[in-house]
């Protein structure tokens, strides 16, 4: 199978009666959805921007961060029937039919597009989950040929969200900084103004045995930060802490902002990025959006300056493009972090 195929056959997931083999999980590798409830803490993003340097909401922000390596923002600009108009573009998308889904297919040497894991060895085991994976910003950067034009409301939906999306990243990045009491502009700067961010649209098809897949394997995003529009009714998304595994709790209007490798780098390890999963079910599928804020890949990056002293020594080096490291992470384990560790 390796090499055959750039990714795993999309059509294979939701038509059948069993499991294609691919798709099985070893025993130990499977997961539970009876799970304790995470207890991330809700953040008031507008207050948080509106904090002088220090104040409950950030203390908060900071006290979540360290404990789970990921927070619930609500009161982050965007209304109700904005977030239900972009769940519902994702919706309409994921519903058109196979032969025009495959239209935006990823290629085999490229990340966007329209598929599901490459398939880059026999032993691999694959995601139950199609994604459509697109970058938003540099708006240069975006490939038009992989943004769908059906449903028509689909680009200017998505193009809102994403003004949206760089404005939140920056409040949160900002406030970050601020909990840590540092300079404001500490994260950003080092993040460069050319940061990019991207969009992996997540559809979890219901699976007939539900208990043998996942619907994404346990890992860590390699992003600075990572922002997720969770499904508004459909759980399945799990948090590793110790070696337990919690549920993320679904909060429909809020945003589940996540702690990725490049912050746990320049924080020096202060905030972490937590291991994460999806598990699938037997009746209802399942849509979430991620968006990746990823540094300019032409920046190193290393743990801030001000964070060392005698007694927090330096424990990452710097390293540039960490995400390049990513497509061998999930296919082998090792994760990208591991090589920035002193
Ligand atoms: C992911 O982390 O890869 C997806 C998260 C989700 O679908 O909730
Ligand atoms: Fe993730």
């Amino acid at each position: 199978m390796a090499g055959t195929n750039p990714s795993g056959s999309v059509q294979e997931m939701g038509s059948k009666a069993e499991v294609p083999e691919g798709y099985i999980h070893k025993e130990r590798d499977r997961g539970a959805p009876d799970a304790p409830l995470m207890q991330a803490s809700v953040i008031d993003i507008a207050l948080l921007s509106a904090s002088p340097n220090s104040g409950p909401e950030l203390e908060k922000l900071r006290h979540g961060l360290q404990t789970w390596g990921c927070i619930l923002g609500i009161n982050h600009g965007m209304s109700p029937e904005f977030l239900e108009d972009v769940r519902h573009v994702i919706k309409q998308f994921f519903a058109r039919p196979m032969e025009e889904k495959l239209k935006y297919s990823m290629e085999e040497a490229e990340i966007e597009g329209y598929g599901n894991d490459k398939v880059l060895s026999d032993t691999q085991i694959l995601d139950w989950n199609h994604r459509l994976f697109l970058t938003l910003y540099p708006e240069e950067s975006r490939r038009v040929k992989h943004w769908p034009s059906n449903p028509h409301r689909f680009r200017e939906v998505i193009d809102e969200y994403s003004a949206n999306m760089r404005v939140v990243c920056e409040e949160i990045l900002k406030a970050m900084g601020r909990s840590l009491d540092l300079d404001e502009n500490s994260f950003v700067e080092q993040f460069g103004e050319r940061f990019e961010l991207a969009a992996r649209f997540n559809f979890y098809p219901p699976c007939p045995n539900p208990d043998l897949v996942l619907g994404a394997k346990p890992h860590a995003d390699v992003s600075a930060i990572t922002v997720l529009l969770q499904d508004e009714q459909v759980e399945g998304l799990q948090f590793l802490k110790g070696d337990e595994w919690f549920n993320a709790p679904i909060l429909p209007d809020a945003l589940l902002v996540l702690v990725g490798d490049q912050v746990e780098i320049a924080s020096n390890g202060i905030f972490k990025s937590p291991v994460h999963r999806v598990l699938t079910n037997l009746k209802s599928e399942r849509t979430s959006l991620a968006v990746f804020y990823v540094p300019d890949p032409k920046k190193e990056i290393g743990p801030l300056e001000t964070l060392i002293d005698e007694t927090q020594p330096r424990s990452y080096k710097p390293v540039k493009n960490l995400v390049d490291l990513y497509f061998e992470y999930y296919q082998r384990g090792r994760r990208p972090i591991e090589t920035a560790k002193i």
